[in-house]
């Protein structure tokens, strides 16, 4: 069974893919807001420590876990801890919650793309921006369409496989990623003004910087590397044996936080040549705000700008995706043709009330991002650290700095989780 499981090939590709996964609208939307909210480069700095201590490690033990049993993150519980199998239960319905409705916020930016390209956005005043986004977000058939034409793309690319479909469209499509955004950050810096958001992004202010910040930063963290969910585990176990856990890790991970400050040079020097604007979170800055400002920079930004979004949520979505259908294929003996129709059928019905119904979307991402994804990201290390025989974990591992990893896992990660979560809870 172990021998005919697909895998990326070349760690090139095993890179991108999990970049792939670890980049996406978390990047995009929350980083470059929350680095403002929270003190800038103080922020910055608390992201990056609990990076490498609390949820590098946790990446480490996905990837041992996922590299180990080359199994599906149900499957590898039950391999290594049958008792805390629950979490692997938790992973995959987290997974799916997170498709549908990440696909709804998928689909707006394939409808954002569409417009840009027909010059929707040029001359727009904030007012009437904010009127178009509440016209679409309203509208039922509209984000309908749009999440059905991002689910299936999603599907679509699941389904030619794990090389052939999410391998070659991450190796293709991540470079092309960067491009793009660093084409954004050049022009958004050229910008007068733009100091203000240099200052507003990197200056450090730790007065600003409280508990909840800290445990926002962690939170993102975790959000933003794809963790507590399976992902990583999944991805993992379709590393050849040869592949290094280290390497591949490490250089995701960095990516993706390259990205997140990208994201930020190239959105908060363009909000604050805007004179009197504030930057909001989320679908408002990305829908709102940015398509009057990068339409304001020339016809050609915003296009850019909305695809480079698409890929980034695209490579994401597919990730989630193929935790949901390894669990079939691997547990249920489902064919990958079948399990991608599945998830798509779940997803269609989950995603359709995400879309239509507010509260559902909140409750849905509330539920993933606070509780089951910290959650998970707890047991996986918990598991790796106490559970797994350390030498099958170093051997997996594959490099001599194992013991202080180990020590890591076992230890500074799942206290520290615990303990930002429930200071944080009281
Ligand atoms: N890391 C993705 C982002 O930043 C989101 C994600 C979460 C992807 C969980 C997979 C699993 O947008």
């Amino acid at each position: 069974m172990a021998g005919q499981r697909e895998n990326f090939g070349s760690r090139f590709v095993v890179i991108m893919a999990l970049a792939g996964s670890a980049i996406g609208l978390g990047n995009i939307w929350r980083f470059p807001y929350m680095v403002g909210k929270h003190g800038g480069g103080a922020f910055i700095l608390v992201y990056v420590l609990c990076c490498l201590l609390i949820s590098l490690p946790v990446f480490f033990a996905e990837g041992i876990l996922g590299k180990s049993t080359r199994l599906n993150p149900l499957g590898a519980m039950k391999q290594v801890a049958p008792k805390w199998r629950w979490a692997g239960y938790m992973g995959i319905l987290a997974a799916f919650v997170i498709t549908s409705y990440y696909s709804v916020v998928g689909g707006w930016s394939f409808d954002y793309l569409v417009r840009s390209v027909f010059g929707g956005f040029s001359g727009l005043s904030f007012e009437a921006s904010a009127g178009i986004f509440r016209q679409m977000s309203s509208s039922a058939w509209e984000c309908l369409l749009c999440f059905f034409i991002f689910l299936s793309l999603t599907a679509t690319i699941v389904a030619l496989g794990v090389q052939k479909g999410i391998g070659n469209f991450s190796k293709v499509m991540m470079p092309l990623l960067f491009v793009m955004m660093v084409a954004i950050a050049v022009r958004s810096l050229s910008l007068p003004g733009s100091r203000d958001g240099l200052d507003y992004l990197f200056k450090p202010d730790f007065s600003k910087l409280d508990l909840p910040g800290i445990a926002a930063a962690l939170g993102q963290s975790f959000f933003s590397l794809s963790l507590g969910v399976g992902c990583i585990i999944t991805y993992s176990s379709y590393m050849k044996e040869s592949e290094k856990i280290l390497p591949t890790s490490l250089w995701a991970a960095f990516f993706d936080t390259v990205f997140a400050m990208l994201a930020g040079l190239a959105i908060m020097p363009a909000v604050f040549s805007v004179e009197g604007l504030e930057p909001g979170a989320g679908p408002s800055l990305v829908y709102e705000t940015l398509p009057v400002i990068f339409s304001r920079m020339g016809p050609v930004i915003p296009i850019v700008f909305f695809l480079a979004v698409l890929i980034a949520a695209l490579t994401s979505s597919i990730s989630m995706y193929e935790v949901v259908v390894a669990w079939l294929v691997d547990e249920k003996k489902f064919s990958r043709r079948k399990a991608v129709v599945a998830v798509f059928a779940g997803a269609l019905v989950l995603g359709s009330l995400c879309a239509l119904l507010p509260k559902v979307f909140s409750a849905c991402d509330f539920a993933t991002s606070n509780i089951f994804m910290t959650l998970g990201a707890f047991v996986f290390s918990v598991v790796v650290g106490w559970k797994m025989p350390k030498t099958v974990a170093a051997e997996t591992f594959g490099s001599r700095i194992y013991p202080f990893v180990h020590f890591l896992i076992k230890w500074v990660a799942p206290v520290a989780i615990a303990v930002i979560a429930v200071t944080n809870l009281l």
